[in-house]
């Protein structure tokens, strides 16, 4: 197995232990070998934690914990610029690759982590650094590696939106919408970092580097917060057709580039003014492929442990596979691949779209419904058109979610009946709610 040392067991720690636990088998067919936490460090390892740690070692010294204990990877959560650098730095000098969620740190002190980890020949990953559980790190650095990319801009702060999104829709005060996102584990433990607009900016500190090939530059950031957007703003500009948003932008200019983090006006039929709550956004913009967008949850435990796994399972990967083969080509270790029986079409549930042209005399919904009945479809829309120019109506409805055999059948029995004419339609439905 390859052992891992969790440093911090907070709303991310105890979501990466809960994620490893969950998903551990498909998570040894990706690596080749399984993945296990041997040890874990916290503050106060008297507190009770929302995840299972019987058989690991609890430490009380994070230092200690990378020093001394017998483990393959350092996994860094606990955030901030003091015990968690001592950490990153006492992983690399021990030739432990780190993988860390710490965007505070690395946007301010990354130039010379990165540059101790080169020097020791450890990588130090970071995908949950940015924007929760959207693989925009790897997105950037890897799958649009072949673009010059011109822009990176988005919402990245997931408390920001998730208090402009309340303040926007429920009328809820900044004060209250605020204290949610701390409960929910969005905020971070300084939320002034939130709402004053310097997570955001540490996280595209880390984009701007990797979109544009420069040295991380927190420093020259132009920032601004939340703090002062008020109720009035919000309602005044949704009159004007638009939404307020956190934003985060970073735009090349020739050889310069700009870099900042404000509250913005954005017209409201546009798909970034759609992304509310916790969510996050980013569009990038590359010379070739265009613009492309990543939308998902950009805070929380779990989200966010989505990211820290797949960091760790990169790490593992190199740390047991040969050089030439680190990342399987179908994702899964060769000799993990199964065959999975594919559902026949029949057999596939979703909701349907049906119109049909029928006579126009007495009786005709009643016999469809009651057939629709009969095989136990209730309809959750219908309507029907007058006849126009001719002796035939038109009738449509949608169904709820069913087995597409009921459906077939019933439209079978439907396109029996005499009043039914030639030339019906039928379209599935998906909600992706
Ligand atoms: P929490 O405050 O919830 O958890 C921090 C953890 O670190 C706690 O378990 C705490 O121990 C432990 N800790 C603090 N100081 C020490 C120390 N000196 N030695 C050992 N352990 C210590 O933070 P989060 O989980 O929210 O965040 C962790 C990191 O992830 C941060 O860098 C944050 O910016 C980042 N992040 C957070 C996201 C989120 O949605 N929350 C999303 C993306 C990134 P104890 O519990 O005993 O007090
Ligand atoms: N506090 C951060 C946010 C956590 O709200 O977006 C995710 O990085």
């Amino acid at each position: 197995p390859v052992r891992l040392g969790v440093v911090g067991l907070g709303t991310v720690g105890q979501g990466v232990l809960r994620l490893l636990g969950h998903n551990a088998e498909e998570i040894t067919r990706r690596v080749g070998t399984s993945v296990v936490v041997t040890d874990v460090a916290v503050r106060d390892p008297a507190r009770a934690r929302d995840c299972d740690l019987s058989g690991i070692r609890v430490w009380d010294d994070a230092v200690r914990l990378v020093r001394e204990a017998d483990v393959d990877v350092v996994v860094e959560l606990i955030g901030g610029k003091t015990v968690a650098r001592e950490v990153i730095l006492a992983a690399i000098a021990r030739g432990k690759p780190v993988v860390t969620a710490n965007k505070a740190l690395l946007a301010e002190d990354g130039n010379a982590i990165f540059e101790a980890a080169r020097m020791a020949g450890v990588v130090v990953a970071f995908e949950a650094a940015v924007a929760g559980g959207i693989p925009i790190i790897k997105a950037i650095r890897e799958g649009l590696a072949g673009n010059v990319i011109a822009s990176v801009a988005g919402i990245i702060n997931g408390t920001c939106n998730y208090i402009l999104t309340q303040m926007a829709e429920k009328g809820e005060s900044f004060e209250d919408a605020l204290a949610t996102a701390q409960r929910l584990g969005y905020a971070e433990a300084d939320p002034h970092f939130d709402v004053g607009g310097i997570d955001a900016a540490h996280k595209l500190a880390i984009l701007a580097a990797i979109a544009f090939g420069m040295p991380l530059a927190y420093g020259e950031v132009a920032v601004e917060g939340i703090t002062h957007v008020t109720p009035e703003d919000i309602k005044i500009a949704q009159v004007f057709g638009y939404r307020i948003k956190l934003l985060a932008i970073a735009k090349r200019h020739g050889a310069a580039v700009e870099l900042r983090v404000h509250p913005t006006l954005i017209p409201d039929d546009t798909v970034l003014a759609k992304v509310d709550g916790v969510l996050n956004a980013v569009v990038v913009h590359g010379n070739a492929v265009g613009q492309v967008g990543f939308y998902g949850r950009g805070a929380g435990g779990d989200a966010t442990a989505s990211a820290v796994v797949a960091d760790v399972i990169d790490v593992a990967r190199a740390l047991v596979t040969d050089s030439r083969h680190v990342v399987p080509a179908l994702a899964f270790q060769p000799d993990a691949l199964r065959p999975l029986p594919v559902l026949p079409i029949r057999a596939v549930e979703s909701a349907f779209y049906l119109r049909l042209r029928v006579a126009d005399e007495p009786g005709v919904l009643s016999q469809l419904t009651a057939i629709l009945a009969a095989h136990d479809i209730s309809i959750e829309a219908i309507l029907q058109r007058e006849p126009r120019g001719g002796d035939d109506a038109t009738v449509a409805l949608i169904t709820s979610v069913i087995p597409e055999h009921r459906f077939d059948d019933a439209l079978a029995e439907m396109q029996r009946l005499p009043f039914v004419r030639a030339g019906s339609a039928r379209f599935r439905v998906e909600k992706f709610d």
